[in-house]
């Protein structure tokens, strides 16, 4: 993995305005992923960024739902937008109609993420407009991203969100436990229980036990599964 690009973004962390590096780093399978120095954290598994993500969150999740007319998704952390980008591929692909919610406390700009190369990986050139469009359409309603794909981008923190029996799938992609432990307590997964329809279901590439228990206690009931190359597990919870 090498540093491809580098930007210093200002964010407010604790209260504190601090210049936050973040790098474009390339993952196993080619494509990028943003690592976050302050953090030490990456935004996608170093074992392939896409790999993970149409691993978890398409074909254990997106492609793991019994779709009814319209469905609708609710993402922790747009971030690349690589998962919405993957799904509105999926949903093309599947004739699907969906409304993708994505909540980000702390947004990327355009001119960091164009240098990403997800676009120029997966498709052809002219599908860059509608990866431009997912990113720089505006936030806090619905956009029309194609006819079978609505996104609405919420710039909030997931815990000051409340949401009910909104959502079939929830794509939980917040960074791991041992980084931003806020977001993964039995609070918030009560809150994600809330905001799932009956027989929705919340996908996540993390496969803690003491996070696996604190969502079934809240009410879910536990799936492990394989996980993406790299990983050994995954954990899919599911609303019954
Ligand atoms: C692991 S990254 C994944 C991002 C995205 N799904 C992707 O594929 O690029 C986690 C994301 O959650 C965002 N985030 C961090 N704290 C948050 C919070 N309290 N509420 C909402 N989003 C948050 C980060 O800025 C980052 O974009």
């Amino acid at each position: 993995m090498y540093c491809e690009y580098t930007t210093f973004p200002l964010v407010y962390l604790n209260s504190k305005l601090i210049l936050l590096k973040k790098e474009i780093l390339i993952t196993s399978d080619g494509s990028h992923t943003i690592y976050v120095p302050y953090l030490n954290e990456t935004y996608h598994s170093r074992h392939g960024a896409i790999q993970e993500s149409a691993h978890v969150f398409i074909k254990e999740g997106f492609n793991s739902y019994n779709h009814k007319n319209k469905t609708s998704i609710l993402e922790v952390g747009f971030g690349t937008g690589l998962n919405a980008w993957l799904t509105f591929l999926e949903a093309k692909k599947l004739n699907k109609i969906v409304e993708f919610t994505s909540l980000e406390a702390y947004p990327l700009d355009w001119q960091f993420v164009s240098k990403l190369n997800y676009i120029s990986l997966q498709s052809d050139s002219s599908k860059l407009s509608l990866f431009k469009k997912m990113h720089t359409s505006s936030w806090g309603y619905f956009c029309e991203i194609s006819s079978f794909f609505r996104l609405k981008k919420l710039m909030v923190k997931l815990q000051d969100v409340i949401f009910n029996r909104e959502f079939d799938l929830i794509y939980f992609d917040a960074f791991a436990p041992q980084v931003q432990p806020d977001l993964w307590t039995k609070n918030i997964f009560a809150s994600m229980y809330k905001a799932l329809k009956s027989g929705g279901m919340l996908v996540t590439y993390c496969a803690k036990g003491s996070v696996k228990r604190d969502m079934k206690s809240v009410g879910f009931r536990i799936e492990s599964l394989q996980g993406p190359p790299g990983k050994r597990e995954m954990t899919r919870a599911i609303k019954s």
